[in-house]
């Protein structure tokens, strides 16, 4: 026998003993975490099971990896490895380099390099997965594979023991309570991503937002101590959220600004520690701008009338639409052209836009539902594209990208369509509202945080037919709030 063989025939020794042990089902998963991770002589090793809607993957045990990495957010099963979940084992030599990584920076943090995934079956269906990485970079042998395909398999039996545990001794529980007089209220099954309360309304209200947006988010998921006496932590700051997919730290304050400089201190240190952790703070006039947007909070509601001044005039407009139009007009030449609007916002950029484009073309629009509409808890297509989209190529056409959710949210929905390619075209880009880094192609104009109206963009369903862009007056729109 060689080593390897040796090392391998030792884990199994270890992980089945383990297994068929009386130790919580944790102890057993994280034992053989670690004794797979050594016995390929790896760093790290992760056991993921899907969640019951198959739509991502919680880490139930691990072995070597920084508490840092494991919370960088909920893999998305359709994003993480797909094959893992049609039985496929899966090796990937460098991480770097490889776009089914889905969180390439956290791998390079932790210095990982290769990994290999081997599903985990369970009566025919792919339950999980197991992780294992590497620090250097690896070509994973049909041993090494082999060993891994087994350990998974273990897993899944030692799940299904757990399970059957689970079920006897909730039997078992259920008549003994029945004898005794039940008087306490069961505690509500709840989702370790979901807090059973939030610090302040406006983060509930936050986090409806995201759901809407179908944006995944932690709350409060981790504390950055900010200062030390005698090693001991004496300054911690918790962001409010985390936004997995982003990498992204939500601080949202609604505090008067006195409080607000004690914030901002606080974040120019943490920005200052953690170079390397991306935070942005949404003060109490972005969140109220924000929801106002939707019509909601103080200023929703209300009708603000005249304009503060304008931004595009009429001219203005149709000189840059003109010179977006001999861009694109350039750079589709001999394609497969379709440009995709959403309504209503879209119409008179998207109008003039496709007069000025020399190509054959086609167009197709979507809608989609608002927040706050029909008391939806999440967006949906409410018109979807009349047409196929696969092979062609798409230029999806939008009136402005403020915070970047809904273009996020179509972008995903077309790609799944298969499109030969898919790109954007924005008249108008509010940069510095942005939560979402969506990829823009074609920009018109980037103009300040202020909201606009005119030329298709509404305020509350009114201003769409104004010939320029211009800003509402805030004081109006402030004043009528109020009462
Ligand atoms: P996002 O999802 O935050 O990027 O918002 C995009 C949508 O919000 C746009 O398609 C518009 O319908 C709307 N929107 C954002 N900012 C403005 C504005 O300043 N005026 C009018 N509508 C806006
Ligand atoms: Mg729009």
């Amino acid at each position: 026998m060689d080593n390897r063989e040796n090392s391998y025939s030792q884990a199994f020794k270890q992980i089945a003993k383990t297994a068929n042990s009386p130790l919580p089902l944790k102890n057993v998963l994280n034992s053989a975490a670690k004794s797979a991770a050594k016995a390929l002589k790896a760093v790290g090793c992760s056991i993921m099971l899907l969640n019951p809607q198959r739509e991502h993957f919680d880490i139930i045990a691990a072995y070597g990896l920084s508490d840092l990495y494991l919370r960088k957010g909920a893999l998305k099963a359709s994003k993480s490895l797909p094959e893992v979940l049609s039985g496929k084992l899966v090796a990937i030599f460098d991480v770097s380099q490889d776009e089914r990584t889905q969180y390439p920076e956290a791998a390079e943090m932790e210095g990982i390099s290769s990994v290999v995934a081997a599903p985990i079956p369970q009566r025919g269906e792919i339950i999980g997965e197991i992780r294992i990485y590497t620090r250097e970079p690896r070509k994973f042998s049909q041993a090494d594979t082999d060993f891994l395909t087994t350990v998974a398999n273990i897993i899944a039996v030692s799940l299904e023991k757990n399970e059957l545990y689970q079920i006897l001794k909730a039997e078992h529980e259920e008549t003994v309570t029945k004898r005794r007089k039940l008087t306490e209220t069961p505690e509500l099954p709840s989702s370790s991503l979901r807090p059973s309360s939030f610090g302040h309304p406006s983060e509930q209200e936050f986090a409806k937002l995201l759901d809407f947006y179908r944006i995944e988010w932690l709350y409060e998921p981790r504390s950055f101590p900010l200062a030390r006496q005698n090693g001991k932590v004496v300054e911690m700051f918790t962001p409010d959220f985390y936004l997995p997919e982003l990498d992204l730290y939500i601080e949202l304050t609604t505090l008067k600004q006195s409080l607000i400089t004690e914030k901002n201190r606080k974040l120019r240190r943490l920005r200052d520690l953690y170079p390397e952790v991306n935070i942005k703070l949404l003060n109490k006039s972005d969140y109220l701008r924000l929801l106002a947007k939707y019509g909601y909070g103080r200023l929703g509601g209300t009708k603000a009338k005249g304009m503060d001044r304008v931004l595009f005039s009429h001219t203005q407009i149709q000189r840059r639409v003109n010179a977006l139009a001999k861009r694109v007009s350039h750079d589709y030449t001999g394609k497969k052209l379709v440009l995709v609007g959403i309504l209503k916002g879209v119409m008179c950029f998207m109008s003039d836009l496709m007069q000025h484009i020399t190509l054959p073309l086609n167009v197709d629009f979507m809608a989609i539902s608002y927040y706050g509409s029909n008391n939806e808890s999440a967006v949906k297509i409410t018109k979807d594209l009349d047409t196929s989209i696969a092979e062609l190529d798409v230029l999806m056409v939008e009136d402005i990208v403020d915070t970047g959710m809904t273009l996020n949210y179509v972008l995903d929905h077309l790609a799944s369509h298969n499109p030969a390619s898919l790109r954007v075209c924005t008249l108008l880009d509010k940069r510095v509202r942005r939560l979402i880094d969506v990829p823009l192609d074609y920009i018109g104009f980037e103009i300040p945080d202020e909201f606009v109206v005119g030329y298709g963009l509404d305020y509350l369903g009114e201003y769409r037919n104004l010939p320029f862009i211009g800003v509402l007056k805030p004081e109006l729109i402030e004043e009528k709030g109020k009462t």
